[in-house]
């Protein structure tokens, strides 16, 4: 039986996940998110309308293949209704081919007021601004309201009363800003529940079927490594587990964790919001790597700082996700440069130094500079068809990670993928 698939950013987010996702989702019947929120933005073309999905795994366009949101999600069904609406605009029927844990935690409006309230105070991360912060702590303090919960009307009153009561008070004393009413809270919550319930069920056992069939399941991760809350540059980092290892609590689906792992790396570095960036570019470079790669966030709009690669912290995604190989977007966007740089190394005082450092706010990068290639990589359907100078390129990535490139995208287009 072919092996089952984690999808995994192994930067800052904002990768090309979406695409490659998409490219993927052809060759499974099941596609799963198993972390983050709608703080996610994967962007993928069907046709020529551009979708971006936040919550939805990114295989629904495909008719044979059916849609998990595991438990390790945090679901905000005010994100979930407009992209159902969205997509079932396009004629597409979601019944039976979205299925959501029912173990989910969810996110409420309140939740992103307090993120909200929170950036503007002191001490700004640059979150998306969702709530995916506050809802991640209300799961793990064990005061979240789950999707079960709608199912027992009377458990479900006490419990939004106590968080909307945990939250005016913060809003009030700390932020002196407009509490919310309790009753409307409630009300809201129930309608919205009733519009979404039919796609709440079992997502465990359906997966473990579905595997027991014999057919293996892609999952989608969402973010990108250097953001895991363990392992990324805290604090500046999501409130979720973005590893490949995280699959088998997000899913609920323990042989998850055997499955072959893709991590996707863009050919440059990018990040949205506050943290260390080593490569981060301050010139033109940066302005035009900015400008021909499109790089503003799929999901608040905001404009990516943009850096060289960085491959010190892509050796250490690596290790951390256990690679089995890598895929390399946005190659194009290198295109009209005469000369690229990779950073291999940092160094600190004029000390080596390594992405673990907890120094890598001081962290210089040491560069490998190589010559651009200077055309259009638009043509190029295999790796052989690539200039000599993008090969280079490609095998530098593949020596220094000592992980395989299985995957170039050269261009924006579904069909501009090459495959190794
Ligand atoms: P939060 O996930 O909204 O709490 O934001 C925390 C940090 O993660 C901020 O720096 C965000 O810009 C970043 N972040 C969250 N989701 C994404 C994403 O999908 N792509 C890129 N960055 C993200």
């Amino acid at each position: 039986m072919k092996k089952s698939l984690i999808l995994v950013g192994t930067q800052w987010g904002d990768e090309g996940k979406g695409k490659i996702v998409d490219y993927f989702s052809s060759k499974f019947k099941a596609v799963c998110r198993f972390q983050g929120g709608h703080n996610a933005g994967h962007t993928i073309y069907q046709g020529k309308e551009k979708f971006v999905l936040h919550l939805i795994p990114s295989g629904i366009f495909y008719d044979h293949v059916k849609c998990f949101i595991g438990q390790g999600v945090i679901l905000s069904l005010d994100s979930l209704l407009s992209e159902i609406d969205e997509i079932e605009s396009k004629g597409i029927n979601l019944e039976g081919k979205l299925r959501i844990s029912r173990y989910c935690s969810l996110l409420l409006p309140i939740h992103a007021k307090i993120d909200q309230l929170r950036e503007d105070h002191k001490n700004s991360i640059g979150t998306t601004r969702r709530g995916i912060g506050p809802a991640y702590e209300d799961k793990t303090a064990r005061r979240s309201i789950k999707a079960f919960d709608l199912e027992d009307k009377d458990l479900l009153k006490k419990k939004v009363f106590d968080l909307v009561s945990y939250y005016n008070y913060q809003i009030e004393t700390i932020f002196n800003s407009t509490t919310f009413d309790p009753g409307e809270v409630l009300k809201e919550l129930i309608e919205k529940y009733k519009k979404a319930s039919k796609y709440f069920g079992d997502v465990t056992d359906t997966l473990e079927d579905i595997y027991g069939d014999g057919d293996p399941i892609l999952y989608e991760g969402a973010q990108g490594t250097l953001l895991d809350v363990d392992y990324g540059t805290y604090p500046y980092v999501t409130s979720s587990n973005t590893l490949a290892t995280s699959v088998g609590i997000g899913s609920g689906f323990p042989k998850s964790i055997f499955s072959d792992v893709l991590g996707v790396a863009k050919a440059y570095t990018t990040r949205v919001g506050e943290g260390p960036f080593p490569t981060e570019l301050f010139c033109d470079d940066g302005k035009k790597i900015a400008d021909i790669g499109n790089e503003y966030g799929a999901t608040t709009g905001r404009p990516r700082r943009c850096g060289w690669l960085d491959l010190e912290a892509l050796k250490y995604s690596a290790k951390l996700n256990n690679l089995t190989s890598l895929c390399i977007t946005k190659l194009d966007v290198l295109d009209d440069f005469n000369q690229i740089k990779v950073c291999i190394g940092y160094q600190v005082d004029g000390e080596l130094s390594s992405f673990k450092s907890r120094l890598l706010h001081k962290s210089k990068p040491i560069y490998k500079t190589i010559d651009g290639w200077g055309c259009s990589l638009k043509d190029a359907k295999n790796f052989n068809e690539l200039p000599i100078e993008a090969k280079a390129f490609i095998e530098l990535i593949e020596e220094f990670t000592k992980i395989p490139v299985s995957l170039i995208s050269n261009g924006p287009n579904r069909e501009d993928l090459i495959l190794r």
